[in-house]
């Protein structure tokens, strides 16, 4: 367990379940959350479950996000959320930057950037996620891709504030496939990151930021994941709406 960060594990529902599904989901996770909670878990359904989720999380342990937002504060922006609708509902985090967001809505650097800025404004916490397509990978150039999302779209916060920034790092690769990224490729990745952040701010804010790990993780290989001395903890996409595999990652980001 590493002294100066507390582990996250979060839970990416994406869009399943209906509000009474995700009721149930969320209560069957309160029912048997372990007492002594070392860790912090977030939950991010769909907008339309957000009320209910912050109603019923409300004095327990776990946090509420949403899985994505405009990056206006308000305006002619048909079907989309703003940073002040979220705040006003009590929500704790903003997944920024998905990678499905990334390739399913033509979210760029830039636009994540400004997304990025709107969170911290609204006095809401980021969870940044970036990362690499396969042929990406293959052609090992990986880091300098992971660099220049860093640098395009985080890089220029103030110190003050990307210590409110958590990370996610996910391969797209292992993103709903069933291909985790072996622990070594999470580990050498996650310390990449911690480096660069480093270089950019100073070696306190590097060792205090949180790097999560996601893609296709599971109850059986969480706990080899999240014991790299980099990874602290994980973005949970399938995994994380059956609440007994949920449960299980959670102690193994717990224990
Ligand atoms: P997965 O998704 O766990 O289903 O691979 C992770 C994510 O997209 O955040």
């Amino acid at each position: 367990m590493n002294e100066i960060r507390k582990k996250i594990v979060a839970a990416n529902w994406k869009m399943n379940t209906t509000v009474t599904q995700g009721e149930k989901l969320v209560e069957d996770i309160l029912l048997h959350l372990p007492g002594e909670l070392n860790c912090t878990v977030i939950i991010a359904p769909p907008f339309t479950h957000l009320p209910m989720l912050v109603k019923k999380v409300e004095g327990t342990k776990i946090c509420s996000a949403a899985q994505n937002c405009h990056q206006d504060k308000s305006g002619a922006f048909t079907g989309e959320i703003s940073v002040d609708m979220l705040s006003d509902l009590g929500v704790n985090y903003v997944i920024i930057g998905h990678s499905e967001r990334r390739q399913l809505f033509h979210e760029d650097n830039e636009i994540i950037k400004l997304k990025l800025d709107a969170v911290l404004a609204a006095g809401l916490l980021p969870i940044f996620c970036c990362g690499e397509p396969l042929d990406i990978r293959e052609s090992e150039t990986q880091n300098i891709f992971v660099h220049q999302q860093l640098e395009e779209s985080l890089f220029h916060l103030h110190k003050d504030d990307f210590a409110k920034v958590c990370i996610a790092y996910e391969p797209i690769w292992a993103i709903g496939t069933g291909v985790t990224a072996s622990p070594e490729q999470a580990q050498e990745m996650h310390m990449f990151i911690r480096d660069k952040i480093a270089i950019r701010y100073n070696k306190f804010v590097s060792e205090t930021t949180r790097i999560l790990y996601g893609g296709s993780i599971k109850a059986d290989n969480a706990k080899t994941l999240f014991s790299q001395d980099d990874v602290d903890g994980g973005l949970v996409g399938g995994a994380s709406l059956n609440s007994a595999g949920f449960l299980d990652i959670i102690r193994a980001a717990c224990g």
